[in-house]
């Protein structure tokens, strides 16, 4: 099948990419003719676990990249829409480069095509798009809009998009939803899975069987896109705030992430507390879902409360430091972890990022490292930051080592090595990414959240678990 991916961001690059190695031919649209010729030469502009590999793979066969939106969708018998929906001051999503993209998407429409909006955008917007293809002359039988909703997270968007636990399409015809079937067909049907060469399963990957494609009408789907976001912020503010109490009883959430999570009505996934979500979609997507129950007359403030433990837990982890370190002036502070998560190289709404720039409002010296994010962050911040090459020169002559990232390699690190390098023995792991016994052993006193502090030394107003222990 013939398919124009508009947009060529985080979402159209692995839509497009991911689309091809199912066998469509698909061409890869954006007005950024910068960016275009850099995908023409091979260049990836993002760090994604194994969309290299599909752009290597497809580029120049089954991808084209183009910048001109009305041809392609002339060649195309489906045109996903993947532009950016970025919030305004009020919190509501701004549409403009959706409605840009439907204008200009209606001169090319010459035969029947499904438009489709793959972006997160608020309810009714399907039936914007509709409406302003019709405004711009295009026939109302020659087209239908669609609303596929994707659940790709960054790092691993591309087996996310392969191995889905569901497919939702709302659509309001039936031959609609037929080119729908057809598109995800390779997926539903289990052609992919049984293909040589695939990118393969994740070992975490629930789906065993062929994903269910479920047809819903546009707006409904439209909820389901924010409302699973919202679901999915809400459980980690929901386990966050009992990570709190856990520290002021001195419980484990660890344990009671167990305990909780093995109820299969509760899930042990999305439970790992830490220093809050951040990222381009939960703190856009929680705005906008507000925006629009407020619009449709529902005071959500559900989602409020969700978004201020969400802030708080940011403020809880820096009192934390401050309890530890006493004072900040002058401190130097490795920071393992820039990006908002482990696995990509964005910085969008990182509560690390966000971290960083409080520690030096406080007068902090802080010497970063992250695998990815380091260039993104360099052109964030400024001043007052010295970027290493590695984790150990980060924590080279360190007051205190923060790691802030969940990345893979800053839970192996040879603790021994930098155990030698840190001016003193302290780490605070806003991930937890250690066992606190294990840290003792090796020196460090270590503090992370949700579970009992592991000290080396005796703080004022603390007792040390050693000397508990004894
Ligand atoms: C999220 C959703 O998970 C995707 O399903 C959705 O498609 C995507 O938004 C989107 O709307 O485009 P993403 O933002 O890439 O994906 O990353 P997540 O893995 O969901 O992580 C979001 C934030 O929550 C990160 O800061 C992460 O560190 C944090 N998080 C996640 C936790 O603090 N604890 C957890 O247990 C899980």
């Amino acid at each position: 099948m013939h398919i124009a991916v508009v947009g060529t961001g985080y979402v159209g690059l692995v839509t497009g990419a991911c689309f091809a190695d199912l066998g469509h031919e698909v061409v890869l649209v954006d007005n950024n003719e910068e960016r275009i010729a850099a995908l023409r030469n091979g260049e990836v502009p993002i760090h994604e676990r194994f969309l290299p590999e599909l752009l290597a793979r497809h580029r120049g066969e089954r991808i084209k990249f183009s910048g001109d939106l009305q041809a392609a969708t002339r060649a195309s018998a489906a045109v996903f829409i993947a532009v950016g929906t970025p919030p305004t001051e009020s919190g509501d999503a701004d549409m403009s480069y959706v409605e840009s993209v439907a204008r200009e998407i209606s001169g090319g429409v010459d035969g029947y095509k499904v438009v489709v909006e793959k972006s997160t955008v608020p309810v009714y917007t399907s039936q914007w798009i509709r409406t302003i293809i019709m405004r711009n002359g295009a026939d109302p039988s020659h087209f239908d809009v669609a609303s596929n909703p994707e659940f790709l997270r960054e790092g691993t968007a591309v087996t996310d998009f392969l191995y889905p636990d569901r497919i939702v399409v709302g659509v309001e015809s039936e031959r609609g939803a037929e080119v729908m079937r057809q598109i995800y067909g390779p997926l539903t049907s289990g052609w992919y899975y049984g293909r040589g060469e695939t990118i393969p399963r994740p070992a975490a990957s629930s789906a065993k069987t062929t994903p269910r494609l479920i047809i819903t009408s546009t707006k409904s789907a439209e909820l389901i896109k924010h409302a699973s976001n919202a679901f999915l912020a809400m459980k980690i503010s929901f386990i966050n705030a009992v990570a709190s109490i856990c520290e002021s009883v001195g419980a484990n959430v660890e344990q009671v992430c167990d305990g909780i999570g093995t109820d299969s009505r509760i899930g042990p996934r999305f439970m790992s507390p830490g220093i809050g979500y951040g990222g381009s979609c939960f703190p856009k997507d929680l705005l906008a879902f507000r925006a629009v129950a407020k619009e449709s007359g529902y005071d959500f403030r559900l989602l409020e409360e969700v978004i201020r433990i969400n802030e708080d837990q940011r403020r809880r982890f820096l009192r934390k430091v401050r309890s530890v370190l006493w004072t900040f002036r002058g401190k130097r502070l490795a920071v393992l972890g820039l990006a908002f998560k482990g696995g990509t190289d964005d910085i969008r709404e990182s509560p690390a990022v966000l971290l960083v720039e409080e520690l030096l409002r406080e007068g902090c010296r802080v010497c970063a490292y992250d695998p990815a994010a380091m260039e993104r962050a360099k052109a964030v911040l400024k001043s007052g930051v010295e970027f290493a090459s590695d984790a150990y020169e980060a924590a080279t002559g360190a007051d205190a080592l923060l790691i802030l990232t969940e990345w893979e390699e800053f839970a192996t690190l040879d603790l021994e090595r930098l155990r030698t390098l840190v001016k003193y023995p302290i780490v605070l792991d806003g991930r937890n990414l250690y066992d606190p016994a294990v840290m003792v052993e090796h020196g460090f006193s270590y503090y992370s959240v949700g579970r009992p502090a592991a000290l080396t030394e005796e703080l004022p107003g603390t007792r040390s678990q050693k000397k508990e222990r004894a």
